[in-house]
């Protein structure tokens, strides 16, 4: 790894690259502009909720190797906000450049496919549901007994926000999906089929790793999903013995493969274990409280993981705190009220649809149940989106 150790920042230096211009790469670049450091972002559109707060913006598609490539060249240092890429251009182009992306694409490459994320994950001993590789009907069929009969298929690629997540649980469900099975979009990369987790509870911790190899870990979170969408997050889960060894074992999961950056992990929680769900290679939904709530937010330790600069858990603001995300629920422009006793985080998209995250607010309060109740009521009465 280069020696990227403490290195002093300033304006002058070439910009950090930012891959994507959606939330997620807005929130990096507002933290990044806090920090003096430059950053730059290729995107689409130059109305992208990133494209907006950037001074140094660069139209084009993330699957265009030329634009790729004269971008990356003008960087420094390479991240991004989706690791739905293509990971093998990415890393032909940091050698042809000699620019880092980080986290490395090797590691979006292996995180990017589901079946290729398990194996990751059971590899290195993390605790995840039972799965098998599916790419027909047969196998389909095969798998729904194995497991169990209560399955849930996912496709290997692409998928997000429930977009590519099929629950079965009876053998009528089966046939529903058999059914559909040869018409869903993006059915050429494949399934895995996954044992059904009957949890009591979804859970999500953000863990980092620097340049240099050092870690942290920042609060478990409990996490709500609605339709296959996180709606809230409430936090810090009270520590105990099994919580705080699962964080020590991906903390050093993240050193013994080398990562470098922010990694965000869901989770499963039967009250008895925690099954882990999935990985994401970045800043994530469930970290966006660490905002209001820490004395250090998930994006700025992002940076500061992939700079090479120390990393220190961020102390709490207050003990309990919570996270709404604003959805989309009409095609109508958005109105709002604001008061002081919650954080507002505007994503500036051009468009409200239903479903679509706008938005999310955060607050702290002196529990984790107290600051939901906070965010749920003003998230009901003041935004009518
Ligand atoms: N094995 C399982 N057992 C029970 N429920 C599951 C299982 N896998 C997924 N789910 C449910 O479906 C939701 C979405 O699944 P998952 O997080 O894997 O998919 P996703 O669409 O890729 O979501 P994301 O946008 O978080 O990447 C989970 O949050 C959980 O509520
Ligand atoms: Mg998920």
């Amino acid at each position: 790894m280069r020696s990227q150790q403490s290195s002093l920042l300033g304006p002058q230096l070439k910009p950090i690259g930012i891959l994507g211009g959606g939330q997620l790469a807005r929130m990096l670049v507002l933290k990044a502009h806090e920090m003096g450091v430059p950053v730059a972002v290729l995107s689409e559109n130059d109305d992208d909720p990133a494209a907006q707060v950037a001074r140094q913006w660069f139209p084009g598609k993330l699957n265009d190797r030329e634009k790729l490539a004269s971008f990356i060249k003008r960087c420094r240092l390479v991240t991004f906000e989706s690791e739905f890429l293509d990971a093998e251009v990415l890393e032909a182009l940091q050698k042809e450049t000699g620019v880092d992306i980080l986290p490395r694409p090797a590691d979006m490459r292996l995180i990017q496919d589901r079946l290729s994320q398990k194996k990751l994950l059971v590899d290195n001993k993390l605790p995840t549901s039972a799965y098998l590789q599916v790419d027909d009907e047969t196998q389909a069929r095969d798998a729904f007994s194995e497991l169990g009969g209560r399955v849930v298929f996912k496709k290997r690629r692409f998928g997000y926000d429930g977009y590519g997540t099929f629950v079965v649980r009876t053998p009528a469900q089966l046939e529903t999906f058999l059914a559909e099975f040869s018409s869903i979009p993006g059915r050429e990369h494949g399934f895995i089929a996954e044992k059904f987790i009957p949890f009591k509870r979804e859970l999500a911790i953000m863990v980092a790793r620097n340049a240099v190899g050092k870690t942290l870990h920042l609060p478990f979170v409990e996490t709500l999903q609605e339709d296959s969408r996180c709606l809230w997050v409430k936090g810090p889960l009270k520590t105990n013995a099994k919580l705080t060894a699962l964080a020590k074992s991906l903390e050093k999961f993240l050193k013994r493969i080398g990562y470098v950056g922010i990694m965000g992990i869901e989770l499963f929680d039967t009250g008895k274990d925690l099954v882990i769900n999935e990985l994401a290679p970045r800043v994530h939904n469930s970290g966006h409280y660490s905002l209001d709530a820490l004395f250090e937010d998930q994006f700025t330790i992002h940076l500061k993981s992939i700079m090479g600069c120390d990393l220190k858990p961020p102390r709490l603001l207050d003990k309990g705190f919570a996270m709404y995300n604003l959805l989309g629920r009409t095609d109508r422009n958005p109105q709002w009220r604001l008061t002081n006793d919650i954080k507002l985080h505007w994503y500036g998209k051009n468009e409200n649809r239903r479903g679509r995250k706008m938005g999310h607010i955060n607050a702290i309060a002196v529990t984790p149940e107290k600051a939901l109740a906070i965010v749920k009521k003003r998230a009901i009465q003041d935004f009518e989106l």
